[in-house]
């Protein structure tokens, strides 16, 4: 069985297909009985009542209102009642002396997942929350929460844009910390689907932050930016005071966007918060849409991959970061987050700031990442070599990470190698229909 620390999710709402706004289904019922006989315009008041109260209303608070749930969520809303709020308090739950109580979002992604686990594996109490979009296979990210519900995670089915449903969870639990990692991810994926980016990066950071805001007390929030900030930086290793103004992609633009409203909300409200720049994670439970994941899907499949080259055959390299030191990264960043100073919405004194790079300083050409998986798969891929498109991707990055070494004690143990040798034999294991119940 893998281990459970080989956990990576993503979902979201936002990323795939929107489904339309829908108001809940006693509004229109509500309009056109007027036209009833007397008699049936009761009864129906009355099963309408019932209905009401037994299948959309959490017995312990008011039902959101029509028109909050129009404007915020775009599910069903499916949270709510007195069993799902014992399973929330149960998950969030702390069980070791002086452990956080974590609200993960993106809990089903695959850096969540990953989290997610690890908190709760050292006593912290832990709540997730993702919305399961389809940007990428939802049966992937439901696994992870199978995997997440054998710990104890308890993963809310929601999005970040919902308010309700946040205060709710504030409400039922008073959060120390909220680590974010929902996000629109993926650089390409901004062409064909825009609004998603915005929705989920921007709007549902801000939306969180809000909320974040006004509870009481107020979390410290660590979340996750990304090394695409970089955007055209040319100057390497990439450090926390290179520009960030130039960014390649909208997805980087979202990000970089994130980092400015993080630091307003810092500002005004006196909330305590860690930007944290990840670099091309990778590893078990990993994304369907990264290039080691689907090389690897390709290169058993005898598909032909595309590699890319910069200007001049020169190539393309990425500072690959395994996911378990992306994940001690994480916890350092929890552990070492001052708490927030503001109470009611104020800042009562300067609150805490930060931004680090969780990096691996050693990037990697894409052809050596190839050749890599071809001795692990036992299989000679099929190459086809094209220049860079200029849709999003830049062409190299490296991290500097003496800041979070410093601070965080943050130090990558885990190289190319090593750790696509576990990513393979996870993927093998996953995808193997006669071993479908090893993990
Ligand atoms: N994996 C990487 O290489 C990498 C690199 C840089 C930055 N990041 C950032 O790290 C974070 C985690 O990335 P990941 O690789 O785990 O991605 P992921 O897509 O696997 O996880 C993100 C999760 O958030 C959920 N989500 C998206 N929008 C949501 C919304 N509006 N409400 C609720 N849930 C929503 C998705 O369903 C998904 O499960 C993201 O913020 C991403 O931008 C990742
Ligand atoms: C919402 O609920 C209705 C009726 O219960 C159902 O038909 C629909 O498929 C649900 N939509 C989602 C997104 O779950
Ligand atoms: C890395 O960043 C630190 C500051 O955090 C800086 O002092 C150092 O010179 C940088 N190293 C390189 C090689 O650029």
């Amino acid at each position: 069985m893998t281990t459970l620390s080989h956990i990576d999710n993503i979902a979201s709402i936002t990323a795939g297909k929107f489904k339309p706004d829908k108001s809940p289904p006693y509004i229109n019922r509500l309009r056109y009985h007027s036209s009833l006989p007397k008699l049936t315009l009761w009864s129906f008041l009355f099963l309408a009542f019932i209905f009401l109260f037994f299948f959309f209303s959490p017995p312990s608070s008011p039902p959101p209102t029509p028109s909050a749930a129009t404007r915020h969520t775009v599910r069903n809303i499916s949270w709510g009642g007195a069993v799902w709020e014992r399973r929330v308090r149960s998950s969030a739950r702390v069980r070791s002396r002086a452990g956080l109580s974590v609200l993960v979002t993106g809990a089903a992604g695959f850096v969540g997942s990953h989290v997610s686990i690890a908190l709760k594996r050292r006593g912290d109490g832990v709540l997730g929350l993702d919305n399961f979009n389809s940007y990428y296979d939802t049966g992937l990210k439901m696994s992870r929460k199978v995997l997440l519900d054998r710990v104890g995670v308890f993963v809310v089915d929601g999005d970040i844009n919902d308010a309700d449903l946040l205060r709710k969870l504030f409400d039922v639990v008073p959060f120390t910390h909220v680590m974010h990692l929902a996000a629109q991810a993926g650089v390409r994926y901004a062409m064909q689907n825009p609004s998603s980016y915005i929705r989920s990066n921007v709007a549902g950071f801000v939306n969180l932050l809000e909320v974040c805001k006004s509870v009481n007390p107020q979390p410290s929030i660590v979340w996750a930016s990304s090394s695409s900030v970089y955007g055209l930086n040319s100057k390497v290793p990439f450090s926390e005071k290179d520009r960030t103004d130039r960014p390649a992609s909208l997805y980087a633009a979202t990000k970089k966007a994130g980092e400015a409203i993080a630091h307003t909300y810092n500002h005004i409200h006196g909330l305590s918060l860690t930007g944290l720049r990840f670099f091309t994670v990778y590893g078990p439970w990993g994304r369907p849409d990264m290039a080691y994941f689907f090389f690897t899907r390709d290169i058993l499949k005898g598909k032909q991959i595309t590699i890319f080259e910069g200007p001049d055959h020169t190539t393309v390299a990425r500072d690959f970061t395994y996911i378990d030191d992306i994940v001690r990264g994480c916890l350092s960043a929890l552990d070492t987050a001052k708490k927030s100073t503001g109470s009611g919405g104020k800042k009562k004194g300067a609150a805490q700031f930060r931004i680090f790079n969780l990096g691996n300083t050693s990037p990697i050409p894409v052809g050596k990442l190839v050749s890599i998986l071809e001795k692990l798969l036992k299989v000679k891929a099929k190459k086809k070599v094209l220049p860079l498109p200029s849709n999003g991707d830049v062409q190299f990055t490296h991290a500097n990470i003496s800041l979070a070494r410093k601070e965080l004690g943050y130090k990558p143990s885990i190289d190319l190698e090593t750790g696509l040798k576990k990513f393979v034999k996870w993927y093998l294991t996953y995808y193997d229909p006669k071993k479908k119940n090893a993990w």
